[in-house]
């Protein structure tokens, strides 16, 4: 699994602290940055070009941090194909995998704490899509967006 990294300032301190997650877990990942915490971006920067990663085959997930995870999730949701949750709980990480088949997981370090987030993430890597009657929701996601254009 290739896995693709970005926050904003807001979140810069726990992208760093995922990234030992994925260290551990022996996961490829590349991070977008942003690589100086101290200084304000603009979270839809980062949101858009870890989504368009993903959405363009290259990576197999993305995981982006801001102060929420709201506004990343909103963006990151603009780009075709992708399905981002921003999860604060463990239970939300395992079903946005196994319903919903998230390939972006959104996290706020306002939120949680770095141990929630850092659980949130291995069950989130570790977790499969169940298929099956899920897939064809899934599908009608997609078909949403073709509706609207969306993403292009
Ligand atoms: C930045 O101040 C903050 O607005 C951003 O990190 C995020 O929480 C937006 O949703």
């Amino acid at each position: 699994m290739k896995v693709i990294i970005g926050a904003d300032h807001a979140g810069y301190a726990l992208k760093e602290e995922l990234k030992e997650v994925l260290r551990q877990e022996g996961i490829e990942f590349l991070d977008i940055g942003t690589i100086n915490g101290e200084d304000s971006v603009d979270y839809p920067d980062f949101a858009e070009r870890v989504a368009r990663k993903v959405a363009a085959g290259g990576f197999d997930r993305g995981v982006i941090v801001c102060g929420t995870g709201i506004g990343v999730a909103i963006a990151a949701n603009k780009v075709r194909g992708i399905r981002a949750a921003n999860c604060s709980d463990p239970i939300s990480a395992r079903f946005s995998r196994e319903h919903n088949d998230a390939n972006v997981l959104t996290v706020g370090e306002r939120i949680i704490g770095p141990a929630v987030a850092k659980e949130i993430l291995r069950i989130w890597l570790n977790t499969d899509f169940m298929g099956g009657r899920h897939a064809i929701r899934v599908n009608k996601i997609s078909a949403i967006e073709e509706r609207s254009g969306v993403g292009e």
